[in-house]
């Protein structure tokens, strides 16, 4: 098929949620990818920020070949040995001290959003899990993961949204302290705003909102979604601002492609 067909069938078969460029691509090979009519293109994209080592690495193809070939699914009822590996390997190299691991940076957030209210839960007793996040802020496209998106644009339509978010402007301590309540439980925040723009925390931010999560017990939660995997030049983003997050949500990068979402969170916390 062409572009022109493949486009063409898109639009009478494929549900329109996105915008997307008018032609189909069809392969990839490092930095490169290849559309239906042949065409070559310099990805500049890299699937937003999915694609971190380039399209079709040989050690991934090799390694999903291999797996491929062994089985593809057990269910959660047992242990499989990539899995604990990769929980080891982020665990070695952050902050943090177990993993828990999804399909999607959405569903990192859900779990995220999840961890927190069970962890406000069991210390404080029911009522204390409200959340607050940034004003353009992307955390995803579930429902409870678009109620913590800080965008109308997104949210428009989907009413009634899952109770308990509030956001605040990104880089603004006074109304971050300003919105805390009895109800807070935690604090969601991009290390670095990707969806809204690229937005850098100014000097001290991230270090002022450590700050107040130890005041009033709340958790520090960075979605690292985007950041995360070497994209900011460090593994972490959080690594460039001399703080210890409660728990980092990963995706994108994780999986170069294959859908895997994580939560990993420390153990620190009594
Ligand atoms: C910061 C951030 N969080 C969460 C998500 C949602 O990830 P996913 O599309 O894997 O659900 C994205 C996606 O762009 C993102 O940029």
């Amino acid at each position: 098929m062409n572009n022109e067909s493949i486009v063409k069938m898109g639009h009478d078969y494929v549900m329109n949620t996105y915008s997307r460029h008018n032609f189909a691509l069809v392969r990839g090979m490092g930095s490169y990818v290849w559309d239906a009519d042949g065409n070559k293109y310099l990805d500049m994209v890299a699937g937003i920020a999915v694609n971190n080592i380039g399209h079709c690495h040989p050690k991934v193809v090799e390694a999903l070949r291999e797996q491929a070939g062994m089985f593809l699914h057990c269910s959660n009822l047992y242990w499989i040995e990539p899995q604990v590996k990769l929980a080891k390997l982020l665990v070695e190299n952050s902050f943090a001290t177990k993993a828990f691991f999804c399909n999607s940076g959405a569903e990192a957030n859900e779990a995220a959003i999840k961890l927190a209210r069970k962890y406000s839960y069991n210390k404080y007793g029911p009522g204390r899990a409200d959340i607050i996040s940034a004003a353009n802020s992307f955390h995803g496209r579930t429902l409870t993961a678009l109620s913590a998106t800080g965008q109308e644009k997104y949210q428009k339509g989907f009413a009634p949204l899952t109770p308990g978010f509030k956001y605040v402007p990104y880089n603004d301590l006074m109304a971050l302290e300003e919105a805390v309540g009895k109800k807070t439980c935690a604090i969601l925040l991009e290390p670095l705003q990707g969806e809204g723009g690229v937005n850098v925390p100014d000097p001290g931010y991230m270090k002022g909102v450590r700050d107040i999560c130890d005041k009033h017990d709340l958790l520090l939660m960075l979605d690292e979604v985007q950041t995360g995997l070497g994209r900011t030049g460090k593994l972490f983003a959080y690594e460039h601002y001399g703080i210890i997050p409660d728990l980092i949500t990963l995706a994108k990068g994780l999986g170069g492609g294959v859908p895997i979402g994580a939560c990993i969170a420390g153990g620190t916390r009594n």
